[in-house]
């Protein structure tokens, strides 16, 4: 589990972190850090420069050509969005809780922007990859419902003639792809019950089905939702690229009259 999501840990640690110093420093300054005081400044500066990163590290990996030999794609996504989480906390932060003019247009920008990365993890997620985070082909899944298939006839010993449920790759839709961790929730609380009032040998044996069995049914939807989870990763990649994009654009914009205002008129 924490090796699944561990840039979310590490997130929620860092912010912890900083929401700590930012307390700290308040009490010993006895004021909320503004904007354009030090500890303000520097937390849009660090912020920014996290966010700065994830706009681009991840991208260039993944467009490099002889990109392997810098890691693997996986930890550039985890890295992203340990960056895509913790920047723009910092720079939302940063203002000392005035969010008004461009400046504001900029924090609402800010987390559109992660929420959409949210709901872009969860879709790429809906896409079933390898632990280096290279897609599994359709036959690769297919290859796995049969030695599913067959595991399951193997427990419940019976001879294994032909597909307990058939597959029917390109039949799923964005719905079932958006819906599908409610699916795999209640399957597991399905499996549950059916447990319950069993004991001992019977118990475990019949679990030791249904894990199986949950596993079947998981990698049926995948082979379904395949295209659809395509589908909607990309049109998803054609909202969140450009909300990035004019996301920098007022960044700039802010930057400038902040350095031009705050800065250089005095
Ligand atoms: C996406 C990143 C950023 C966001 C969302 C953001 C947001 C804000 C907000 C909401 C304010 C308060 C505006 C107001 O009360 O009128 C502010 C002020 C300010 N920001 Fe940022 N900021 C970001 C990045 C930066 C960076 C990188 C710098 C450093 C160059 C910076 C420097 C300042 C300064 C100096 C002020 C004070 C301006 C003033 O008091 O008039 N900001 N920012
Ligand atoms: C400042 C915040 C963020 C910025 C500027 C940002 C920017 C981007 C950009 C430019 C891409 C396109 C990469 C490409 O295909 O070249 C991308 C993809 C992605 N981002 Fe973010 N992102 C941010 C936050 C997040 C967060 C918070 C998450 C997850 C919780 C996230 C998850 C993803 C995922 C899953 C992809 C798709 C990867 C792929 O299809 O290869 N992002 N992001």
């Amino acid at each position: 589990m924490l090796r699944k999501s561990r840039e979310l840990f590490f997130a929620v640690i860092a912010m912890v972190f900083i929401t700590l110093a930012y307390l700290l420093v308040q009490a010993a300054t006895r004021e909320i850090p503004s904007a354009s005081g030090f500890w303000g400044h520097s937390l849009g500066v660090l912020g920014f420069v996290m966010m700065l990163m994830t706009e681009t590290l991840y991208s260039l990996r993944k467009r490099s050509k002889r990109g392997a030999r810098w890691g693997r794609m996986s930890n550039w996504l985890e890295f992203h969005i340990f960056t895509g989480l913790v920047g723009p906390f910092m720079v939302l932060i940063h203002p000392g809780w005035e969010f008004k003019g461009l400046a504001g247009v900029l924090s609402l920008l800010t987390v559109l922007m992660v929420f959409s990365g949210i709901l872009g993890r969860y879709i790429y997620t809906a896409v079933p990859r390898a632990s280096n985070g290279a897609e599994i082909s359709l036959q690769e899944l297919e290859f796995s419902a049969l030695q599913l298939e067959a595991e399951l006839a193997r427990l419940k010993n019976e001879e294994k003639t032909r597909p307990i449920i058939k597959t029917e790759p390109g039949k799923g839709s964005s719905l079932q792809v958006l819906s599908r961790f409610w699916l795999d929730l209640l399957d597991i609380i399905k499996d549950q019950v059916i447990g319950t009032g069993m004991s001992g040998q019977t118990r475990q044996k019949v679990l030791a089905l249904a894990k199986v069995n949950r596993k079947y049914h998981q990698v049926q939807r995948q082979i379904n939702n395949l295209a659809a989870a395509r589908q909607l990763l990309s049109l998803w990649h054609t909202v969140h690229i450009p909300l990035g994009l004019t996301l920098f654009m007022v960044a700039f914009i802010h930057i400038g009259a902040a350095i031009y205002y705050a800065v250089l008129l005095y």
